[in-house]
């Protein structure tokens, strides 16, 4: 689809529960890169599922935030009423309305000047102290997501892990995969900024051009493959890479988007090796009460990974570099300002 930067009304309050955010910062994801190239342009759809701001207006039933207070609000919602949605996973809610900001016409996103929260209470969080407008905004998403892709792929002291894409995702869930203790980490992508970045945050780089990742997973552990496998990219190629880099008894989890509802599925693979395959569409909310004080603490390298800060009205600019990835770029931090 085409990006585009477009006046359009102002968001109203989405009920007694919703809040009205005015946008200070917000970025631009690998999620919105499928959108960009898959999705086809005139669905209206008004982009952006990371985003912290004030909040501008409260409807009268709110509890727990009031006008003025700086807020980070979760890339996922859901109806914001089932005891998913009030536990803080929003991509189990029992309504069936796991859903984006950003990704489809009535859900409008927070690359823009404001948004609409609904459920503020259970989807929004007042930026703790400690907590950077950078870090904030990571948290909102790509954080989360990285430390649901870490938890789940059944990580022990001592274990061999790889992580399968080292984009911003990927980069997220290289560190949340250090705060389970493995002794290696293999880290899997084409761009040698990123490599390298891996490399600094103390993974064994692997270059995909070479040969197929799992080839060289395999090889760089005499053939056993990996106890727990992250796959960060979402490509059909990838997800099945990922299946082929674990060892018998091993754990694959898949934090990349892949919506397709048929693959070639490699079930011989995964029963004879009896692999554990587990995918999730990130529990925002959910991961705060473990993520704030790790952030507060300073238990990961976060300040670099924003590479480029541009103003929203280059947008269109910013899409075509995050999506080239070029210039050394891992993230984009938008100001709605500029
Ligand atoms: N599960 C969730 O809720 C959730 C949340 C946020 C993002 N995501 C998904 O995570 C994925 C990554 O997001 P991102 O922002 O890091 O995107 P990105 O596009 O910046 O990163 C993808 C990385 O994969 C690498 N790659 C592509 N093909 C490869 C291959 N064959 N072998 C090795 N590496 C390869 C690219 O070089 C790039 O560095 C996307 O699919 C995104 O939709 C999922
Ligand atoms: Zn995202
Ligand atoms: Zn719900």
């Amino acid at each position: 689809m085409e990006v585009r930067l477009l006046e359009v009304p102002d968001p109203v309050l989405p009920g007694p529960h919703g809040v009205i955010v005015t946008v200070e910062r917000t970025a631009i994801c690998g999620s919105d890169l499928h959108l960009y190239h898959d999705a086809p342009t005139g669905l209206g759809i008004r982009l952006g599922h990371e985003a912290i701001g004030t909040v501008a207006e409260a409807g009268a039933s709110v509890r727990t935030l009031s006008v003025g207070d700086r807020v980070l609000v979760s890339g996922v919602i859901g109806c914001g009423l089932c005891a998913p949605c009030v536990a803080g996973q929003p991509n189990l809610c029992r309504a069936g309305q796991s859903a984006a900001f950003g990704t489809m016409a009535d859900l409008p996103g927070g690359q823009a000047e404001a948004m609409a929260v609904p459920f503020a209470d259970a989807f929004a969080l007042p930026i703790p102290d400690g907590v950077t407008d950078e870090e904030a905004v990571l948290l909102t998403d790509i954080l989360p997501t990285g430390y649901a892709g870490a938890e789940r792929a059944a990580i022990r002291p001592g274990s061999t892990v790889v992580v399968v894409g080292l984009g911003p995702v990927g980069i997220m869930a290289l560190q949340c995969a250090k705060l389970y203790g493995p002794a290696r980490i293999l880290a899997v992508d084409m761009v040698p900024e990123r490599l390298a970045r891996a490399e600094r945050l103390g993974a064994e780089p692997i270059d995909a051009r070479i040969a197929p990742g799992s080839q060289q997973v395999l090889e760089a552990t005499s053939g056993w493959g990996a106890d727990s496998v992250i796959e960060a990219v979402g490509a059909d190629a990838t997800v099945l890479d990922a299946l082929s880099c674990a060892s018998t008894g091993g754990t694959v989890s898949v934090v990349g988007v892949n919506l397709a509802m048929a693959l070639p599925f490699p079930m011989g693979l995964v029963f004879l090796k009896s692999l554990t395959v587990r995918a999730i569409f990130a529990p925002v909310p959910g991961t705060w009460s473990a993520l704030v004080p790790l952030v507060q603490a300073g238990k990961f390298s976060l300040a670099e990974t924003f590479t480029h800060h541009m103003g929203l009205s280059q947008v269109a600019e910013a899409y075509q570099l995050f999506d080239s990835r070029a210039d050394g770029v891992l993230k984009v931090l938008l100001d709605p300002k500029a």
